[in-house]
């Protein structure tokens, strides 16, 4: 087995991941998350809001998983969000037809489907499964669709990004930040692509969870006041000119902002965000990189993206965060379908002066002579330039009516006005993480093997702040005198909010080992120390050292352990058990 089968295996046996539906066949792109999958979840995202939310003051909404057309018309996932398919006269097999030609046009995403389908004839690629001839190449949107109510009146979507939620909710965001650029909304919620062919485990969902963050910036000022916070912080930085290279540039968030490499100061701060959250839940430094997406494979909404990157077993580099420019796409696109103005009021410093020219129609002479029109056209010369307003006549067009007017039904002049301020209409950054794909490669970098005594040792090496169980409780053999301080201590830990685990079945040796293969960091052992002496024994689940302490220490020293405020050696006296 290949450490992606042990993982995954692992993952199936304890209770992280089950394919959805077994009972009746399953179908692909859908799991469960068992027992300890979903407190492995909950910690992930709960870390997520530590940094976001209440870190960065990021205010967390929560807005339906079905959307309306139009949220889908202006975002243009309606028209944009497809993928093109071929399929096989055969067998009736569906391919991404860009995918059967990556191994020739290195990024398909820029060939029309009429050239994808040249390249597949002129190649002579047929159906992989049966050798078949393959169909022309059609496009295949990846919106769920469905009907709001009976009757096929309202058609609904579910979202393909959370995203959405914090555009439509924009004028009621801005009032709640009290009309004040940046301001920042985010979800934590389930997306739905239904995508094609999706194997790969979690990596690809048809039902997913995406945490993203929306920030709405002024364009006129894209620095960050915590950018000195981060800019001392190296990683590996795969741009696009690197990638022509073909290989990653080592460097400070400093140097990237400096050297032009990130575009400016607010995308490095939250690129740099991303990678101090991926690191806090486990993502290997050394197996990640952020790289920059090459224009043509940009989404349709943004100017500029950067993913973080993760390397995992079998599966090679993968996208598990995007963080993109999204400009003002979004806003742009909702205020010309829904015709509410999304534009923020921004005051200048200080008030300023400019001259304006000031076009006054004579409504005495307009209104009896236009009547009903007198209006409309009053306000076509409002919007008239000088030099339209001079010559012989004036000329104006009413719904593709010209109408013609003499200079004198019209005065106009320069005046001065004091200007305190101008509409803008914010641009966006997004950092969109996928948790689902964040928590695989979480396992994946967690997972780790050494020999002890002869046999195989298998570890998740959890970061304390995300494993499902923080303390297995295990008393050191099934007797009642034993059992009940266990219970005791167990019941003690659980009310102070520790996740624990009360375990008595089997040998100590084997109940450390099932610990440790879910990731457990400390095992609590009660011995007959623990009724003789007061003291129990802890156990670091990376070392395999253990200390002993005194139980009525116990609270504190996990406490402290978890805080990384001690070392595990302080947390007791040092015994040189022999562990089994
Ligand atoms: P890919 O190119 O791998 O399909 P994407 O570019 O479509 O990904 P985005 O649209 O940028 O992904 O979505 C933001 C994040 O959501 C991704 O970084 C990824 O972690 C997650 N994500 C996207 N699609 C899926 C999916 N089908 N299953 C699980 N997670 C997903
Ligand atoms: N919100 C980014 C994406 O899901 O595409």
């Amino acid at each position: 087995m290949d450490k992606y089968e042990k993982v995954t295996e692992l993952a199936r046996r304890r209770g992280f991941l089950w394919p959805a539906f077994e009972l009746y066949g399953g179908a692909a792109g859908f799991y469960d998350y068992g027992p300890l999958g979903g407190p492995l979840k909950r910690r992930i995202e709960d870390t997520w809001r530590k940094f976001f939310v209440i870190e960065e003051g990021f205010a967390e909404i929560e807005a339906p998983t079905i959307g309306v057309e139009g949220v889908f018309q202006a975002s243009g996932h309606l028209s944009g969000f497809s993928d093109p398919l071929t399929s096989c006269g055969e067998c009736k097999e569906i391919y991404r037809a860009d995918h059967l030609i990556k191994h020739i046009v290195e990024v398909p995403d820029a060939l029309s489907n009429e050239e994808i389908f040249n390249i597949i004839k002129d190649n002579e690629i047929y159906c992989p499964e049966c050798g078949g001839n393959l169909s022309n190449v059609y496009e295949f949107n990846l919106m769920f669709k469905t009907m709001i109510g009976p009757g096929n009146k309202m058609p609904g979507y579910l979202r393909p990004e959370t995203a959405q939620g914090m555009f439509i909710n924009f004028p009621r965001l801005l009032r709640y930040f009290r009309d004040t650029l940046p301001f920042a909304a985010v979800q934590i919620g389930k997306s739905f692509r239904n995508e094609i062919s999706p194997r790969q485990g979690v990596i690809r969902l048809r039902e997913f969870t995406q945490a993203e963050a929306e920030i709405f910036i002024n364009p006129a000022n894209k620095t960050h006041p915590k950018s000195s916070e981060v800019k001392e912080i190296r990683v590996k930085f795969y741009s696009q000119a690197a990638q022509e290279r073909g290989e990653p540039e080592d460097m400070t968030f400093g140097e990237a902002v400096d050297c032009g490499i990130i575009a400016h100061q607010v995308l490095a701060y939250y690129v740099a965000r991303t990678y101090q959250f991926l690191l806090a839940v486990g993502i290997s430094p050394n197996l990640m990189r952020f790289r920059q997406h090459k224009s043509d494979e940009m989404a349709h909404y943004a100017a500029d993206c950067w993913d973080a990157e993760v390397f995992l077993d079998r599966l090679g580099w993968i996208e598990i965060v995007g963080i993109a420019d999204r400009t003002d796409f979004d806003l742009k696109a909702h205020m010309a379908l829904s015709k509410i103005n999304l534009k923020v009021f921004v005051p200048f410093n200080k008030p300023v002066k400019r001259q304006k020219l000031m076009v006054k129609p004579d409504m005495k002479a307009l209104g009896p002579m236009f009547k009903g029109k007198a209006k409309a056209i009053a306000d076509a010369l409002k919007a008239l330039n000088p030099e339209d307003l001079r010559g012989d006549r004036i000329k104006i067009n009413i719904d593709g009516e010209i109408v013609e007017l003499d200079p004198s039904l019209v005065s106009y002049g320069i005046v001065e006005e004091e200007v305190r301020g101008e509409e803008i209409i914010p641009h966006v950054i997004e950092p969109s993480f996928g948790i689902d794909r964040i928590i695989y490669a979480a396992m994946d970098h967690a997972y780790y093997e050494d020999t002890v005594e002869g046999e195989t040792r298998v570890v998740l090496r959890f970061k304390p702040a995300v494993a499902p169980i923080e303390v297995a409780i295990l008393p050191l053999m099934d007797r009642e005198d034993l059992v009940a301080p266990a219970e005791k201590i167990s019941d003690e830990l659980r009310s102070l909010g520790l996740r624990i685990d009360y375990d008595t079945s089997g040998s100590i040796g084997r109940r450390y080992r099932r610990n440790d293969e879910v990731g457990t960091p400390y095992c609590v052992t009660v011995d007959y120390e623990t009724l003789e002496a007061g003291t129990i024994t802890i156990r670091d689940r990376d070392s395999m050292k253990q200390v002993r302490a005194r139980t009525d220490e116990l609270a504190k020293k996990l406490k402290a352990l978890f805080e990384g405020s001690i070392q595990f050696q302080e947390a007791g006296v040092p015994i040189n058990a022999n562990e089994q």
